[in-house]
């Protein structure tokens, strides 16, 4: 399976703090917010992974992220010249998909849970159609809304529904087969003039192919669409993090951890960034792996 990142976008609902930089590149606390949705798709097994963003802002990804190989990763990078919509991203990564499933995620959402790993390797194995996660928000006309019944089968999907028939956003996680390419190809620009996502989640639907994964109350989906709920998710992270001694979408871990990196890369990677406590955690678990103790001391659920 392929990963593609869509980071672009204007950011104009978080001005000033956009005027200039990417929002993705906006810090969560302690990290970059791109951090957060590349460790999940780490956390799915997914290596290969296009980044797509501005003219502007792409040279500031690939200044951060290199080209992966220090995670163990192989990382490439794609302009968006507009923001043409949230399916171009399978125009724009179309080569880098190839033949193969693809995870789309958006560059600002953040997820948190319980075994979040085992859920998502479960679904990304062998995606046939399209699978798309749910998760219920008080305000449902601010996103992408799944109607169910109540087996739980997708009815309907509708973007922004002024008169929302559920309560289930469709975030901005998504597991497609390989007819994406095709599908993405065909379609249409809405009113807005761009290639919406729900559109071509539509498509799977009414070929009886699209899926939905409920991710329940124990999970957290932030938001970081405005001022204040961006605070409050780097207030969570924060507030997780001092708790539990541990580190949220810390991407050297991840790679130790999925096996990408070995432990003596993962404490070559801290130390660079040893004057910072991050640095100094990156190095306490490598050291911590070396001395085959981690799953004691961070008793983190993989
Ligand atoms: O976050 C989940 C929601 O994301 C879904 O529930 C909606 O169905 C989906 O349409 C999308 O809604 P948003 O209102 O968040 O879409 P927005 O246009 O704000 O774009 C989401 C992110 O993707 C944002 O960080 C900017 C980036 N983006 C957006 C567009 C349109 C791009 O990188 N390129 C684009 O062309």
């Amino acid at each position: 399976m392929k990963g593609i990142i869509l980071a672009g976008g204007e950011g104009t609902r978080l001005h000033p703090l956009t005027t200039a930089v990417s929002k993705q590149l906006l810090p969560v606390y302690d990290k970059p917010m791109v951090y957060y949705p590349l460790s999940v798709l780490m956390l799915a097994g997914i290596r290969e992974i296009l980044l797509i963003s501005t003219p502007r802002d792409l040279p500031l990804f690939r200044l951060m992220l290199g080209d992966g190989s220090r995670l163990g990763l192989s990382l490439s990078y794609v302009e968006q010249a507009r923001p043409g919509g949230l399916a171009e991203a399978f125009l724009l990564g179309a080569d880098h998909v190839g033949d193969d499933s693809s995870a789309l995620i958006l560059g600002d959402n953040i997820f948190h849970g319980q075994a979040f790993s085992q859920l998502l390797r479960a679904h990304s194995r062998d995606v046939d159609g399209c699978v798309l996660f749910g998760y219920p928000v008080s305000d449902p006309e601010r996103y992408g809304i799944a109607e169910t019944d109540p087996a739980g089968n997708l009815l309907s999907i509708e973007e922004k529904p002024r008169a929302p028939k559920a309560n289930q956003a469709i975030t901005g996680l998504y597991f497609y087969d390989n007819e994406v390419l095709e599908i993405a190809r065909r379609l249409k620009p809405s009113a807005r003039g761009e290639l919406e996502i729900t559109d071509l989640n539509r498509v799977y639907l009414d070929r009886g192919r699209a899926r939905l994964v409920k991710l329940g109350r124990g999970f957290a989906w932030l938001d970081t669409g405005t001022h204040s709920s961006l605070l409050q998710a780097a207030q969570y992270i924060q507030t997780l993090e001092e708790r539990q001694g541990v580190r949220i979408a810390c991407l050297e871990e991840i790679a130790l951890r999925m096996g990408f990196i070995d432990a003596r890369a993962c404490l070559a990677e801290g130390e660079k960034l040893a004057k910072t406590e991050y640095g100094r955690y990156v190095m306490q678990v490598a050291l911590d792996h070396e001395a085959g103790s981690l799953t004691t001391a961070h008793p983190v659920a993989f």
